[in-house]
């Protein structure tokens, strides 16, 4: 593998954030160029977000094996809860709506499934391919509100520069 491992990001500012992402996005288009393996691709696509996105506690993925439950994919960070039926949880609602949640407190979230008692703050994208829920992609973090809607931004196009690079079959 001839790529260079990014370091931790800076995303102290507005401005360094939006670099901090494209960097991110250029470095998944490199990373998953001539692969297009989806159990190689998620587990990388963790990988490289738990070790240059700041202020994560958990990353990773949870698939959709069928139309009512979620199991635990590729991730990076502590054992984590296995299956999230779609009526549970952050990821749940992930699913269930096919929308980005933006979760600024776990504990004012009703329902939340709390794997880790440090996280407090939660962002959860959809992997939709073709208008089917393939997975949901989950960061964690140990800080309140960490995540913004630079954040969601920024991240779902680096998720798309996976999806772009994968066979789910
Ligand atoms: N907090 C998630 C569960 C997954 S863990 O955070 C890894 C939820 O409420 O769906």
């Amino acid at each position: 593998m001839d790529i260079e491992p990014i370091p931790m990001l800076d995303m102290s500012s507005a401005k360094a954030k939006r670099a901090a992402y494209e960097l991110l996005q250029s470095q998944a288009r490199s990373l998953f160029e001539g692969e297009r393996d989806w159990l190689a691709n998620l587990s990388q696509f963790s990988a490289l977000v738990f070790n240059s996105v700041p202020d994560l506690n958990w990353a990773g993925f949870y698939v959709a094996r069928d139309d009512r439950t979620l199991v635990l994919g590729p991730f990076q960070g502590k054992v984590a809860c296995v299956r999230i039926p779609f009526d549970k949880g952050v990821c749940g609602a992930c699913a269930r709506t096919l929308e980005v949640q933006l979760v600024e407190d776990v504990h004012s979230f009703p329902g939340h499934i709390a794997c880790d008692s440090a996280s407090r703050s939660e962002l959860v994208l959809p992997v939709v391919v073709g208008g089917r829920l393939r997975a949901v992609f989950d960061m964690d973090s140990p800080s309140l509100a960490r995540f913004d809607s630079e954040d969601a931004h920024g991240m779902t196009a680096a998720l798309h520069a996976m999806v772009a690079a994968t066979n789910w079959e």
